[in-house]
Parts: structure tokens; C-alpha cells; sequence
């Protein structure tokens, strides 16, 4: 029998450490139904301790799930573990995950703590958590660069506390696959009582080693695996979660493990992840990049023709890509449009269909067939963004080989309506222009990216950017048949999203800058 690997996901924390990743409670709330439905074992809501707003979230997500095990991340204090326990009480199956950090230079600089302190507060932690609820993971932040014995006997106080699952994290991203698997059998081995706990295994992606690191372990015994979609994280990111799922399934014969993932849900979700944080996926991202499963060499192609499995180890059916799909129009009824989103994951009330279905005509007005991809715009847009500071009511611009470019722009802003007009290098800078003085804001558009969001010459445009305003980032996204609204949106969408910064310090806090 194939043994099976638990997949944790950390998209909603870990994830959203991502610099500007922030997301608003609405936002974590469907990402949470569509990790569900995509069949993660475990899903870390949040931190609760560290903000209102994380507590907010994970509290309704761990009362709106109906399978996944809802996880709440503390450090190892009774108040972090109070709040996230509060936060997580309601989960039909909570988890608490308690940490500390275990290497020498995190002890003495962050911690100010001995080691013996050290392993007295993992102790304590994890027989508070226990007292409040049977699944408590237990990590040692910084493992990879923790002295190897100290580790095992912090591990060993852990689980005499009652952990059910310990995580041995590559925090920094350090880790060289065969070290990080020597490492694994190495606490596997000289834990103490360790087989009455999974070993867990985190990794982050410095050196562009977290899922090779990752299923390293796993071959030698960890069978849970810490992961976020698309891989993002704390700075490089965390390890993949497409990447570690296909990799065990593609290569089954050698990493005889199942895990509970529906890959047919892996590109889905990967989209859904990109659109709300506004993270693109690199075009030659492994598993769900634009050119996944593109060939483009006449020999590849000539092969592929012969036989799809000469060049293709994975079909892309198998991560739900070319999945048919169903096409709405502008003829499609509120009754169809329904059905299409309950299947996609959202259960919408009366008058949140009615705003999208308002949206969802306005689109299929300029755009023949309207695909999922534009829908979970629509819904992104229309009902999961509830911090409108600044709305665009109106765009005109004028451009051209013999003019010089002009936009006119009317915004809301909190509800009251200005107007203005502003030149600029071109139609794009322009409307940039007229919205920065509107707005009052003077933010620095550190990227800014346009690509098209399906196939075909009516694609919607989807344009990305980041700002940077006061030492604040945010990343800002927007969707429109027409590109320069598109990237209207997207500027103002970035902006919201720097207002809410502005008024959630706590989240800001997280950023690294
Ligand atoms: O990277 C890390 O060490 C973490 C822990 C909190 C598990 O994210
Ligand atoms: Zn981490």
C-alpha cells in the first residue's frame, strides 16, 4: 500500500508574508474554499496575535470549512496561544501550531533566551495548546540551522507535551537537498519518541532548493509537507505546492506516495491565488506557468505529434488545464450564471449575484465568450474587494501618433465624486497622472505588467503593478477587454490596497520592504 503525504497549506500565512500579498477577509474567505475543494489536509489560516484583521480571518474561515483541518499560528506564549485558539475553536477540526526557534544566532540575538529556557517555553507551549485541543503542531523555526542534538531534544520536550505533528523548517532557505535529507533521518532517528508524531518538513526557497529540499525529506520519512500555492512566501517564497503534489504523482515510481489533492484543481487554484494577491506566475514557472506545456522547438512539436508522451510527462488535464469549459455569453440568464459559480466554488447571496450579474452583462457586452477566468474577475472585483477608497466611475483618454496624450478621469473617492484631466508620455501615463492627482497620493510604480487573461483577440488585458508610497508596498490588479482601463484599475486597485495598509499597521508591520 502507497503511504500517504499530508499537504499543509500555508498560502493565507505563510504566503501572505509575501511582500504586498496582503489580502482582505472576503479574499482569504474564498482562497479558503478553494484550497478546501482543491483537498488540502491542513490550512493555516493566519496568525490571529498578529493583527485584528488575521483574527477576523481565521476565525470565519475555520467556521466556514467543512473537511480541512483549520491550523492557527502562535509563538510559544500563553497569550499567542490564547488568540489562536479563540480564532480557530469554531473549526469543525482546529489545530493549533505552536513555534520557537531552536538556532544558536536566533537565541542569542532574537530571543535573548538559553537553550534550556528555550526548551522549558516549547514544553510549556505545547502542553497549554494540548490542554486546549488535541492537534498541536510543534516547529522549530530556524531547524536547518540548529545544532542537530539540541534540536532532537527540543523535539523530544515537544512531544512529551502532547504534539502531534513536528516541523522541521528551513527557514532561511539554507538547506542542500542531501544535507536536508541527512538532517530528517537524523531527527527521525534521535528524537525521542518519534514515531508517535508525523514529521513535517517547511522549507523556503532562497536558493531556489524548497521543493527539492522538500521531497529530499519526504524520501527518507517526513509525510507531511509544508507548501503554498504558486510558491509564494517570505521572500524567495515557500516550497510549491503544485510542484511537490505533481512530482509525487508523476514520479510514483520512485516516491511511492499518494496525497488527498485533486490536481484536476491545481491550475484553478493557482489562478485564483495570482488574481486576489496580484502575484503573477512566471511564464516558465514549473507545473501552472504560461509555458508549462507550451512547445515551441519544430522537433518538440514534430515528437509531440507522434506521441504527446515523447516531450510531456504530465498531461495538462491533470492540473485542470483545457479542462472544457463552459462558455457563457451575453445571451446566458442569472439562472445559468449561478450554477456556473456555484461550481466554481461560490455560494453568493441574492444581492451579491445581482452586482455580479450587473458586471458579468457589462463584460459579455465587449467580450463574446465569457470563460471562468473572466467570472472569477467579475466576482474578485465585484463582491470580494469591500475596501473601495478609490473607485473609477469614468476614463476617457485621447492618443495617437499626432496628438499629445490626455486623460480625463472621474473617481469616487469614500463616495464623493471629483474630476480632472492630466498629459502624460502616453495614454497609460496619463491616466496615471490624473489619478495620482486626484487622489492626492504620490506613490512610485516600481512594475507594472499587462498580459492577457485567456486565449483569443477579445482577451481580457490583466495588468499588475507595484507601488511603493511611504515605505508601504502593495501590489494592485485590474481586468478589462480595454488595456488602458485595465491598468486604471489595476493603478487604483493598488492604491485601495495601500489605504488598507495605511489603516492595518499590523499587516504593513509584516512587510519586508
Ligand atoms: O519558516 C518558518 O520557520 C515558519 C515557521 C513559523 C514554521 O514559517
Ligand atoms: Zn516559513
Amino acid at each position: 500500500m502507497t503511504e500517504r503525504v499530508y499537504i499543509f497549506d500555508t498560502t493565507l500565512r505563510d504566503g501572505e508574508q509575501s511582500p504586498g500579498a496582503s489580502m482582505n477577509t472576503a479574499e482569504k474567505l474564498r482562497l479558503a474554499t478553494q484550497l478546501e475543494k482543491l483537498g488540502v489536509d491542513v490550512l493555516e489560516a493566519g496568525f490571529p496575535a498578529a493583527s485584528e484583521g488575521d483574527f477576523d480571518a481565521v476565525s470565519k474561515i475555520a467556521a466556514k470549512l467543512e473537511r480541512t483541518q483549520v491550523a492557527g499560528l502562535c509563538r510559544a506564549n500563553k497569550a499567542d496561544i490564547d488568540r489562536a485558539w479563540q480564532a480557530v475553536k469554531h473549526a469543525r477540526n482546529p489545530k493549533i501550531h505552536t513555534f520557537i526557534a531552536t538556532s544558536d544566532i536566533h537565541l542569542k540575538y532574537k530571543l535573548k533566551m538559553d537553550r534550556d529556557q528555550v526548551i522549558t517555553a516549547a514544553f510549556d507551549a505545547v502542553k497549554y495548546a494540548k490542554s486546549l485541543t488535541d492537534q498541536v503542531e510543534f516547529s522549530a523555526e530556524d531547524a536547518s540551522r540548529s545544532d542537530r542534538d539540541y534540536l532532537c531534544k527540543v523535539f523530544g520536550a515537544a512531544i512529551a507535551a502532547g504534539a502531534t505533528v513536528i516541523n522541521l523548517p528551513d527557514t532561511v532557505g539554507y538547506a542542500i537537498p542531501s544535507e536536508f535529507a541527512e538532517l530528517t533521518r537524523y531527527v527521525l532517528d534521535h528524537t525521542p519518541d518519534m514515531h508517535r508524531t508525523i514529521l513535517s518538513v517547511h522549507c523556503h526557497n532562497d536558493l531556489g532548493l524548497a521543493t527539492a529540499n522538500t521531497l529530499a525529506a519526504i524520501g527518507v520519512g517526513a509525510r507531511q509537507a509544508e507548501v503554498t500555492v504558486n510558491g509564494i512566501g517570505e521572500r524567495a517564497g515557500n516550497t510549491s505546492l503544485e510542484e511537490v503534489v505533481m512530482a509525487l504523482k508523476t514520479r510514483n515510481n520512485y516516491l511511492p506516495m499518494t496525497t488527498g489533492i485533486h490536481t484536476e484543481q491545481i491550475y484553478p487554484t493557482s489562478r485564483l491565488v495570482s488574481m486576489i494577491t496580484g502575484i503573477i506566475v512566471q511564464p516558465n514557472k514549473a507545473i501552472v506557468g504560461a509555458n508549462a506545456f507550451a512547445h515551441e522547438a519544430g522537433i518538440h512539436q514534430d515528437g509531440m505529434l507522434k506521441n504527446p508522451m515523447t516531450y510531456e510527462i504530465m498531461q495538462p488535464e491533470a492540473i485542470g488545464l483545457n479542462a472544457n469549459k463552459l462558455v457563457l455569453g451575453k445571451h446566458s440568464g442569472r439562472h445559468a450564471l449561478r450554477d456556473r459559480l456555484r461550481d466554481m466554488g461560490y455560494d453568493l447571496s441574492d444581492e451579491e449575484l445581482n452586482i455580479v450579474f450587473t458586471k458579468f452583462k457589462e463584460l459579455a457586452d465587449k467580450k463574446k465568450h465569457v470563460v471562468d477566468e473572466d467570472l472569477e474577475v467579475v466576482v474578485t472585483e465585484g463582491i470580494l474587494r469591500t475596501t473601495e477608497y478609490f473607485k473609477l466611475e469614468y476614463l476617457h483618454v485621447s492618443a495617437g501618433t499626432s496628438v499629445m496624450p490626455m486623460a480625463s478621469v472621474e473617481l469616487s473617492i469614500n463616495g464623493r465624486k471629483v474630476r480632472g484631466a492630466d498629459w502624460g508620455n502616453g495614454p497609460i501615463d496619463s491616466a496615471y497622472n490624473t489619478i495620482a492627482k486626484l487622489t492626492g497620493t504620490n506613490s512610485e510604480l516600481l512594475r507594472f505588467t499587462v498580459s492577457a487573461l485567456s486565449g483569443g483577440t477579445d482577451a481580457q488585458g490583466e495588468v499588475t503593478v507595484r507601488l511603493r508610497e511611504n515605505g508601504l508596498v502593495a501590489l494592485g490588479r485590474g481586468s478589462d477587454p480595454d488595456i488602458i482601463t485595465a491598468s486604471a484599475k489595476a493603478y487604483i486597485n493598488g492604491l485601495n490596497r495601500l489605504e488598507y495598509l495605511k489603516a492595518h499597521p499590523m499587516q504593513a508591520s509584516q512587510q519586508t520592504v
